[in-house]
């Protein structure tokens, strides 16, 4: 089965309550719980991690116990050549996510050391940019094969 590590960057373990104008009121559970059951009817299998930590992201990429990743860096996603460099380095393809769009906020969000690397990068969708990711790494790499 094609086994997808679902990667949080920095302060999403905070989401339902941070900024909820701009990143809705959905829990980071609640966004996993619904994630876990729609790759459940894809027959793929997801893992969850979530840290505030750069250097604890790049070591759970070396892990490389998975066949492709969805990624929300949050805020690494505009400063991290690390994380960069840990995508290079296991050459593990990924789909970037983003619940709001960065390119239609500050100039600084502009910024993305991610973006070129992904094989999609799906903003501005809210939570349902996850399910968005989950779908095409499904229909890519081997949906149904259980
Ligand atoms: C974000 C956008 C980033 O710019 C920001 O730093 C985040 C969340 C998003 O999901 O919209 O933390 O990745």
């Amino acid at each position: 089965m094609t086994r997808i590590l679902v990667l949080q960057g920095p302060n999403l373990d905070l989401l339902g309550t941070r900024q909820p104008e701009l990143y809705g009121t959905e829990t980071l559970d609640e966004i996993h719980a619904s994630l876990a059951d729609h790759a459940r009817r894809l027959r793929v299998e997801v893992d969850f991690f979530q840290s505030n930590h750069e250097g604890v992201l790049v070591d759970r990429l070396h892990r490389r116990d998975f066949d492709a990743v969805i990624v929300n860096a949050a805020a690494y996603t505009h400063t991290s050549i690390a994380l960069r460099d840990a995508f290079l380095a296991i050459a593990t393809p990924f789909v970037e996510v983003h619940l709001t769009d960065p390119w239609q906020r500050e100039p600084f969000r502009r910024v993305n050391f991610l973006h070129d690397l992904a094989i999609e990068t799906v903003t501005g969708q809210g939570s349902r940019g996850y399910h968005v990711a989950l779908e095409a790494l499904a229909a890519r790499f081997g949906e149904g094969d259980a």
